[in-house]
């Protein structure tokens, strides 16, 4: 299983693979991942109106897509992520933004290569079965994150889907699925008791966290970096509980975050990290 590709602590995730030198959640930003020693990369999940599960941060499409300017895609601003299929959203361009806005400023740093500039324009949203079997082919451990599917409140199903795209790609001793919503963690124990999982807390920790997370059958614990400290990590750590906070992006506080026991940093600059491990 995941923890097993992935042994000691102090492992390098990307965050939407690295995100800080190709657009993220692209297959380019998984291959840059790779190429810039992440142990593994993290993604986000969305069932669109087909069903298709896309990989695909926001719940519209405006921020990381041509569609404002797009004239073969029809639809109204804001672009709502879940209303178009597959093919639909295969149409938009998820890469030149990124050219456009160098929103970290690495192209200008020249932190970018030209062939990779090369590769950012026409990127397509990739689907959640060729970002699995592309895990399966480097044997990248991967974070697989359910976004809040806020169209259906209550409806799970998209948990069902993320497992039998799991075991159609096998890649399910790969995965470790995290999600904010945590009725998804809990229904993903009931189907596979054995598929290691995250909790995702954003502004405060449960009153009891590990007690919290063995209700869930969750093994890892995500925080946001804002509510952790190297105090927190050893208390979790001594009690075997993997933390992977997130998004660290000081590598001060990434190294200390690892001294204290962290399992991994799940960072925007899996580059500057990896150099300094
Ligand atoms: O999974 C950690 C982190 O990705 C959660 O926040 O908004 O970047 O998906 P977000
Ligand atoms: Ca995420």
């Amino acid at each position: 299983m995941f923890f097993d590709f992935l042994p000691g602590v102090g492992h390098v995730g990307a965050h939407r693979g690295a995100r800080t030198l190709a657009p993220e959640n692209t297959m380019l930003a998984a291959e840059l991942a790779v190429k810039m020693g992440a142990n593994f990369w993290e993604l986000d999940v969305n069932k669109v109106a087909d069903g298709t599960l896309m990989v695909f941060h926001d719940d519209v499409l405006s921020r990381t897509t041509d569609v404002a300017s797009n004239a073969g895609f029809t639809g109204i601003a804001p672009w709502a992520t879940h209303e178009y299929s597959c093919k639909e959203l295969q149409q938009l361009d998820a890469g030149s933004w990124f050219i456009e806005e160098d929103p970290y400023g690495t192209i200008a740093s020249g932190e970018v290569s030209s062939a990779t500039l090369d590769k950012m324009v026409g990127l397509q949203i990739p689907t959640l079965r060729e970002a699995l079997e592309f895990s399966r082919r480097h044997d990248l451990p991967v974070n697989v994150e359910i976004k809040d599917q806020l169209q259906s409140p209550g409806d799970l199903s998209i948990v069902d889907d993320v497992l039998k795209m799991a075991h159609e790609t096998e890649t399910e001793d790969l995965i470790l699925l995290s999600s904010f919503n945590h009725d998804y963690l809990t229904r993903m124990h009931y189907l596979a008791p054995n598929m290691p999982l995250a909790v995702l807390a954003e502004k405060k920790h449960p009153d009891d966290i590990p007690g919290y997370l063995k209700l869930l059958g969750a093994t890892g614990y995500h925080p946001a970096k804002d509510i952790i400290d190297p105090e927190l990590v050893r208390d979790l750590a001594s009690r075997g509980i993997k933390v992977n906070p997130y998004t660290v992006n000081d590598m001060d506080q990434a190294v200390s975050l690892i001294n204290a026991g962290c399992f991994g940093i799940i960072t925007d600059f899996v580059h500057k990290l990896r150099h300094r491990l």
